[in-house]
Formats: C-alpha cells, sequence, structure tokens
C-alpha cells in the first residue's frame, strides 16, 4: 500500500480549526473499542495529552515529505513507549481510532 499523503494533507488541514475535538474522539474511539488499553492512561492529565499527539501529528503530517526530519523523533517517540507500556498490537487499535476520529 502506498501512502496517499496529498489525501493525508488535505483532511488534516481540514481538522486542523477543530484539533481539539478531532483528538477527544480519538480517545473516545480508542477507549470505547479497547477499553483494556484505557489502564495505560490511568495516570494521564488528558487535556494535556490530547496537545501532546496533536503536535506530534502535525509534525509528522508536515514532514511526510521529509521523511528523514522524523526518523531520529519517532524512535525516540518510539522508545519512550516501551515505558508506557504500549505493545505492537496496540497499533492496530490507535490506527483504527485514528482514522474514525478523521472521519
Ligand atoms: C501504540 C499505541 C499507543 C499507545 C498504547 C500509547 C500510549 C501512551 C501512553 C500510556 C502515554 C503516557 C501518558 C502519560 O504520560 O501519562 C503516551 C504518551 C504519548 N504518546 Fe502515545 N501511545 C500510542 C501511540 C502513539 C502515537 C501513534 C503517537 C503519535 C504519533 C503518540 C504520541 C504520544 C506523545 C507525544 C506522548 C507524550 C509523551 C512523550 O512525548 O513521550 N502515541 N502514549
Amino acid at each position: 500500500m502506498t501512502l496517499n499523503v496529498g489525501l493525508l494533507e488535505q483532511s488534516f488541514q481540514r481538522i486542523k480549526p477543530r484539533a481539539d475535538e478531532f483528538a477527544v474522539s480519538f480517545y473516545e474511539n480508542l477507549f470505547a473499542a479497547y477499553p483494556e488499553m484505557k489502564p495505560l492512561f490511568a495516570k494521564t492529565d488528558m487535556a494535556k495529552q490530547r496537545k501532546k499527539l496533536l503536535s506530534s501529528l502535525v509534525l509528522v503530517v508536515e514532514n511526510l515529505r521529509n521523511p528523514q526530519a522524523l526518523a531520529g523523533v519517532l524512535k525516540s517517540l518510539g522508545a519512550r513507549h516501551i515505558g508506557y507500556g504500549a505493545i505492537p498490537k496496540h497499533y492496530p487499535a490507535v490506527g483504527e481510532a485514528l482514522l474514525m476520529a478523521l472521519q
């Protein structure tokens, strides 16, 4: 599958004015479909977390055409996620919840 970068950029531009609503929807979708992921965020300030998620998504989308700028940042973000309890089987869930939020 090749990534349709133009479409992703366009879609992201359209959700930007409603960014917090988008992030609220993302975590609602995630926890509704996968309640077992909720405990990972038990001590998390979700308002702050939504901002962090959004800024990392902005960084990713703004650099889709410049992937070498992303490699280091995403590797360290991924490494920190080991400590947060993220495991490979969580990734499809996050992908689905992101697509639903965009929709
Ligand atoms: C595989 C699925 C994922 C799980 C289970 C997960 C879970 C978590 C958890 C539990 C935290 C810690 C919250 C706290 O500090 O209390 C966190 C932090 C964070 N997550 Fe995720 N996450 C996932 C994927 C992602 C993705 C795809 C992104 C963005 C591209 C992302 C961006 C962040 C950011 C920016 C933080 C803030 C802390 C930091 O920068 O290290 N996460 N995540």
